[in-house]
């Protein structure tokens, strides 16, 4: 028996990293997976190498796109049980150099893409009277950090959206809930090692309670959890898996 025997799920940015890795699980698992991306070749790739997959090219920014991912998912499976709001992007850039245009372009795939994937598919699952929404925020949703003043502006306002959406759907039958990750070995991540000019890599992972960065599967267990009815009596709420970063200062 998979933990989401039976269940259908939407996830976006599948293509690579965390969202790859978390379509291999939920497959694992037992569900009838969808995944949406840009990157079309990759994303089918991922979706070819499992039994129940499919991929549909998604742009989370648009609301086009959001419904013809949802038909897909409807047409294809019948119902769809859980979205798991996973695409993002990270600009890194000081404040006052960086591009008007950039900070919004962050804003409108994390934040705006978030809030259209919650709007998109809460008709079908309050039709349904059911379901669970995974909204991937990050420890950068809690905590500000230089360079990133556009993503973690992005990442709190995903915390804004998972409250508030509990609030709406919760008496509907509809969990929302967000996962907030730490360093995670991916594109993403690697990408940020880059600027990290000035700091020694081994004294901030020393500085961590669990002392190394995280496998993609260590998020999508979690992720699993939440998307399951294992989780049936939470929502609103914050899961953080950051190898304990965010615990205290490590002194
Ligand atoms: N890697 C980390 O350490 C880390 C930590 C905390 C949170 N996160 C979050 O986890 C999620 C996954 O990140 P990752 O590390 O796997 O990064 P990644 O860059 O490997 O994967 C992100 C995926 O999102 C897709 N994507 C980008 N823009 C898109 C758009 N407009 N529409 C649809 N798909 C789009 C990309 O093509 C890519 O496949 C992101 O929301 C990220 O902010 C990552």
């Amino acid at each position: 028996m998979g933990r989401l025997d039976g269940k259908v799920a939407l996830i976006t940015g599948g293509a690579r990293g965390m969202g790859k890795s978390h379509a291999r699980h939920f497959a694992a698992e037992g569900a009838k997976v969808v995944i949406g991306d840009v990157l079309d070749d990759k994303g089918q790739a991922v979706a070819d190498g499992l039994e129940d997959c499919r991929y549909v090219h998604h742009d989370v920014t648009s609301e086009a796109d959001w419904a013809a991912a949802v038909a897909t998912v409807l047409d294809a499976y019948g119902k769809l049980d859980v979205l798991v709001n996973n695409a993002g992007i990270l600009r890194h850039a000081p404040i006052a150099e960086m591009d008007p245009a950039e900070f919004r372009r962050v804003i409108d795939v994390n934040l705006v893409g978030c809030w259209l994937g919650v709007h998109t598919v809460a008709p079908t699952m309050i039709a349904a009277g059911r379901g669970s929404i995974v909204n991937v925020s990050s420890i950068e949703g809690f905590a500000g950090a230089a360079g990133l003043s556009a993503y973690s502006a992005s990442k709190f306002g995903v915390r804004g959206i998972t409250r508030s959406a509990a609030q709406e759907l919760g008496p509907l039958g509809i969990r929302v809930n967000s996962v907030h990750p730490g360093g995670v070995l991916t594109s993403m991540s690697l990408s940020v090692a880059e600027h990290m000019t000035g700091i020694d890599p081994a004294a901030f992972l020393k500085a961590m309670p669990i002392a190394r960065f995280a496998e993609p599967i260590e998020i999508s267990r979690l992720v699993a959890f939440l998307a399951s009815d294992e989780s049936s009596y939470t929502t609103g709420a914050e899961f953080v898996a950051d190898g304990g970063l965010l615990s205290g200062p490590g002194y």
